[in-house]
């Protein structure tokens, strides 16, 4: 078995971004999956998107869009772990927050066990609406 090279990022991008495309290295693998909101877990195997993973926890309100990179719906940021990234829209993920580690859900599988954070729509499906710990009730008469 040859080593893999990876870039120092711990990002592996398909240069063909072909949705096709998979390490067969890899695909029979299984990676344990950590929504670091949540404390969820899940196992996602070596040949399927972290969405398609996702989806399999069987909870309500995953929100699954185009499956292929245009929509945005599915973004997250990698904390921890090894990915391949296929080719995702530059109108829905920047070169700069690829860069902090944001990609796509749908476009991205597993190379090692994944510690990952849910943004924008994804974050308000999975956890819910952000509500304020510790509200004042005297606050309204406070006010000017
Ligand atoms: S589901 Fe549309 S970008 Fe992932």
């Amino acid at each position: 078995m040859t080593p893999r090279t990876r870039p120092p990022t711990g990002f592996s991008t398909d240069a063909a971004g072909l949705a096709g495309a998979v390490d067969t290295e890899n695909a029979a693998a299984r990676y344990d999956i950590t929504i670091a909101d949540t404390g969820e877990r899940y196992s996602c195997a070596g040949h399927q998107s972290l969405l398609a993973g996702m989806e399999q926890l069987g909870r309500k309100g995953i929100p699954i869009g185009c499956r292929c990179g245009g929509c945005g719906i599915c973004k997250i940021a990698i904390l921890e772990g090894e990915v391949r990234i296929q080719k995702m829209s530059r109108a829905q993920v920047s070169a700069e927050e690829e860069a902090q580690g944001v990609v796509l859900a749908c476009r991205v599988r597993p190379l090692s066990a994944i510690r990952l954070r849910v943004l924008g729509k994804m974050h308000r499906a999975v956890c819910g609406p952000t509500t304020p710990l510790i509200s004042n009730p005297f606050q309204s008469n406070l006010a000017p």
